[in-house]
């Protein structure tokens, strides 16, 4: 095989790798060394900023096969057949550490899915959890500053962590489960995916269900001891990346089973009225009880990228993104997060960063945006204004021809600080647990609790006790035994 020749970035072939040009064989080195100075300067510049959260992940391409009709939901061309097969591109990640964090460490796992539709990019952000720490936007950015260092000592902070979530009572639910067995996962393929928010699906008719996603593992459940996870991000900080990468290579393609929650509207106003919980807030389940899971299709991950930065560095999903056949919801944190997305990326990545292979849509598109930097598809010679008729979308209601949405009340912001019942959900959940598994909640929780200052402690204290006196109990139980003295 003949070998490449080394260029230039522009494809001059270049003289030599090893060597610079210097004046005598000790130099010093001459400004007209262009090949050098080009290495070094692109050296400079290698690094782009890391995403704000969900620093550390892996991606992998994939494929999403239908196998239940749900057409009477949606019109959404990807769900068109049994058997019809979309690309996808899958990125998992941990939430609050930086790129180079170890994947073991207690957190939420990102799960963002886009799938490469006839009809444009339809990117499921979600996570590895059903619900989230809080349920208003303006609220993000001061949560997540507590999940990252503090400002004087740059050290990750117990205190700063349970200072919110103990005035943050919607957090519980998301609390309890991150402190579970289930919150470290082992690795990305042994963990159920959720789109957590309500979405819209909207058929022929034009008739709106809401819907919420989930995607099971057919690799089974599996999780680590935070005593394993210590152990493990000590010796293998890159384990999820590596099961995830070796898995694939070897053939051994990881599998989802997709299936979708659906509620009419008047079943939502129903469940609402007899449950009093917000159909669309994020810290909420719909209980499989009242809404059973309903299958979809299969979900499979079976190529790695050849390049991790090109392909999964400059992955850039958004939850606005949507296709035809779908729609948004009234949940206050989705809608603060179709803004953010695109907005983080055009910092992070650059304004043309859909131009990139990974992101780029794999039908046809048209549009006026044009120009900026890096412009590599830019609408050739086609108009920049507005000549294109919106072919097949009708002119009224929301995006995609999707119904009106009713709405109604005065502009406000309305404090739902002790409006709302954030206890009755955490507290299910801890009575569905096994006593190995409440005891495992406490010890786990009772590791950073016995750091943080007594006010904090007992604020939290009190969470527990109102979800359920007997997780209160535990929580207490489990402190004593490290020597924290709690009433
Ligand atoms: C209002 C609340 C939220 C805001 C403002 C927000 C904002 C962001 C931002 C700015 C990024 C970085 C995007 C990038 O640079 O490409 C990000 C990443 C991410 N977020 Fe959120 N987020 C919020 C809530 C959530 C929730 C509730 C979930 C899951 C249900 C979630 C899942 C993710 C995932 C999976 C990523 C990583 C995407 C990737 O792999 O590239 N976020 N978020």
């Amino acid at each position: 095989m003949t070998q490449p020749r080394l260029t230039t970035a522009s494809g001059i072939p270049a003289a030599d790798h090893q060597n610079s040009l210097s004046a005598g064989p000790r130099g010093p080195l001459l400004l007209q060394d262009f090949q050098l100075i080009e290495k070094l300067q692109h050296f400079n510049r290698e690094r782009i900023p890391e995403r704000v959260v969900h620093a550390k992940g892996s991606g992998a391409y994939g494929t999403f096969t239908v196998t239940h009709d749900i057409r009477h939901f949606t019109k959404a061309n990807l769900f068109g057949a049994i058997g019809r097969q979309t690309a996808t591109f899958l990125r998992f990640s941990t939430v609050g550490g930086e790129k180079g964090s170890a994947d073991t460490e207690r957190d939420p796992r990102g799960f963002a899915l886009r799938f490469y539709t006839e009809e444009g990019n339809w990117d499921l952000v979600g996570n590895n959890t059903p619900v989230f720490f809080i349920k208003d936007p303006i609220k993000f950015p001061d949560f997540i500053h507590t999940q990252k260092r503090l400002p004087d000592s740059n050290l990750k902070s117990a205190n700063m962590m349970f200072d919110f979530w103990s005035r943050a009572p919607e957090s519980l639910h998301q609390v309890t489960i991150l402190f579970s067995d289930r919150g470290i996962p082992d690795g990305y393929r042994h963990m159920d995916g959720f789109g957590s928010h309500t979405y819209s699906l909207v058929n022929d008719a034009g008739e709106r269900v809401y819907v919420k996603w989930h995607f099971k593992t057919r690799q089974g459940i599996r999780n680590l001891s935070s005593a394993d996870a210590v152990r493990v991000a000590g010796t293998d900080p890159d384990h999820a990346q590596r099961d995830l990468f070796e898995a694939i290579a070897a053939g051994r393609f990881p599998q989802w089973e997709v299936k979708v929650q659906v509620a009419t509207p008047r079943q939502l106003a129903d469940w609402e009225a007899r449950t009093g919980w917000n159909p669309f807030d994020l810290t909420k389940v719909w209980p499989h009880g009242d809404f059973p899971l309903l299958p979809v299709g299969v979900l499979e991950l079976n190529r790695n990228p050849v390049n991790y930065h090109a392909e999964v560095e400059q992955a850039a999903f958004s939850p606005a993104n949507v296709v035809p056949g779908m729609g948004y919801s009234p949940d206050k944190m989705l809608q603060g997060r179709l803004f953010a997305y695109h907005d983080a990326q055009l910092y992070r990545v650059g304004t043309n960063h859909q131009h990139l292979p990974v992101n780029a849509p794999r039908c046809p598109f048209h549009n006026h945006q044009r120009d900026g930097a890096m412009a590599i598809a830019n609408g050739g010679a086609a108009p920049n204004y507005a000549t294109i008729d919106a072919v097949g979308q009708g002119a009224t209601g929301m995006g995609h021809g999707e119904p009106e949405l009713p709405l109604s009340g005065n502009a406000g912001r309305f404090d739902y600080r002790g409006q709302e019942d954030d206890y009755t959900q955490p507290g299910n959940l801890f009575r569905l647990m096994s006593p190995q598994a409440r005891q495992t909640l406490c010890d786990n929780l009772a590791g950073p609790l016995s750091q943080v200052t007594d006010e904090i402690l007992e604020r939290q204290l009190s969470q527990f006790d109102r979800a359920d006196p007997d997780y209160g109990r535990g929580v207490r139980a489990a402190l004593k035994r490290l020597g924290r003295n709690v009433d």
